[in-house]
C-alpha cells in the first residue's frame, strides 16, 4: 500500500522549452539507482518518473519532456521552487543493477528521458565494481537534448549519442538499432556487444524497445528473466 508523502521543488531547471529537471525536498525513500516512483501534483494524475539521483542523494531529482497535451507532464514543467509536488511512498522497478548476471560490459541504451535511471545508476558504485566497461548510449532528436554531459563526463562511463533529426558532428546519425545492426555503435564505443561478453539494459521509447531487441535478438542476446537468464532487460515508457 502506497501513501503520498509530501515534496517541495528546490529547482526546476530547464535544459531547452521542452526539457526539465526537477529537484525535491521530500522524506527518505528507499529505493536502488534504476527504480521510479509515482508523482502527483494532484493525487488523481499521477505518473511513473524515474530518480535521476543515486539513493545516497537526500534531494530526489526526476528529469521531463513536455508531451504537449499529455495532463501531467506540462504543469511540472511549470513547477517552480517552493511548490508542492506529491510523491509515492513506495519505488518499484526492475531495471536495476542487482537483477543482471555478471558480464565483462554493460551497455545502457537510451531515447530520450530514457536517460534518467541510467544517470541514477553511473552515481552508484555497482556499475564500477561489476563491470570492466560501461557504455551509456543516448538516442535524440536534437543535439541540445543531449543533457547531464557535465554530469557523464565526470565518470568512466564510454558515452556514445546519436542525434536523429539534425547533422551532428559528435554524434552518430540515426536510430540505435541501426547503429547496432551496421555496427556503428560498437565501433564508437570500441567495443564487441556479444551475448557471451554483455549485458544490455533498455529504457525510453517503446518502439525503439522493440526494434533494439529484434536488432538484439539477431546477435543471439535474449530478454533476461529470473528464471531463464539472458543478456537484455527493458523498461518501456509508455
Ligand atoms: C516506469 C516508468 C518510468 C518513467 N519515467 C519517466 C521519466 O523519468 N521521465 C519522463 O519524462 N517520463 C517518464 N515516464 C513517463 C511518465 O510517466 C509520463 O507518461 C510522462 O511524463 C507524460 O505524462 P503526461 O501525463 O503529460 O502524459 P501521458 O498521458 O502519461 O502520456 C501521453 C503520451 O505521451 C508520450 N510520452 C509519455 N512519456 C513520454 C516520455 N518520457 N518521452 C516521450 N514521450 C512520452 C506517449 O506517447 C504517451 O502515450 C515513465 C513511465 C514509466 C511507465
Ligand atoms: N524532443 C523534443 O524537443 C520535443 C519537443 C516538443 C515535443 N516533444 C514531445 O515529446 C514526445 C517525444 O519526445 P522525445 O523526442 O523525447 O522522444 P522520442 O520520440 O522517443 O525520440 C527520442 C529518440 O528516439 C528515436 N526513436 C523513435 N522511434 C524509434 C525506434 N522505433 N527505434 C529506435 N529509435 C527510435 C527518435 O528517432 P526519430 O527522430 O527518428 O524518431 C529519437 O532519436 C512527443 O510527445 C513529442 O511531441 C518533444
Amino acid at each position: 500500500m502506497s501513501t503520498w508523502l509530501q515534496g517541495r521543488v528546490v529547482e526546476n531547471r530547464h535544459w531547452t522549452e521542452n526539457l526539465f529537471s526537477l529537484r525535491v525536498e521530500a522524506p527518505r525513500l528507499s529505493f536502488e539507482a534504476g527504480q521510479f516512483v509515482r508523482i502527483a501534483v494532484e493525487e488523481k494524475v499521477a505518473r511513473a518518473f524515474s530518480f535521476v539521483n543515486p539513493p545516497q542523494d537526500p534531494v530526489l531529482e526526476f528529469y521531463g519532456v513536455v508531451v504537449p497535451q499529455g495532463p501531467l507532464s506540462p504543469r511540472l514543467a511549470q513547477l517552480e521552487p517552493g511548490d508542492r509536488l506529491q510523491v509515492a511512498s513506495n519505488p518499484a522497478g526492475f531495471l536495476v543493477l542487482s537483477e543482471l548476471p555478471d558480464a565483462e560490459t554493460l551497455w545502457l541504451l537510451s531515447t530520450g528521458t530514457g536517460i534518467a535511471p541510467f544517470i541514477s545508476m553511473l552515481r552508484t558504485e555497482a556499475p564500477w565494481k561489476r563491470f570492466r566497461n560501461v557504455v551509456l548510449v543516448h538516442a535524440v532528436r536534437h543535439a541540445n537534448e543531449l543533457v547531464y554531459q557535465e554530469l557523464i563526463a565526470s565518470t568512466k562511463v564510454k558515452y556514445v549519442t546519436l542525434v536523429s533529426r539534425q547533422m551532428h558532428q559528435t554524434s552518430l546519425s540515426g536510430r540505435i538499432p541501426a547503429a547496432l545492426a551496421d555496427g556503428r555503435l560498437e565501433s564508437a564505443a570500441g567495443l564487441a556487444l556479444k551475448a557471451e561478453n554483455s549485458q544490455v539494459m533498455l529504457c525510453g521509447n517503446p518502439d525503439m524497445l522493440k526494434d533494439t531487441q529484434a536488432a538484439l535478438a539477431a546477435r543471439g542476446l535474449r530478454k533476461h528473466r529470473r528464471r531463464t537468464p539472458g543478456q537484455v532487460t527493458v523498461e518501456s515508457f509508455w
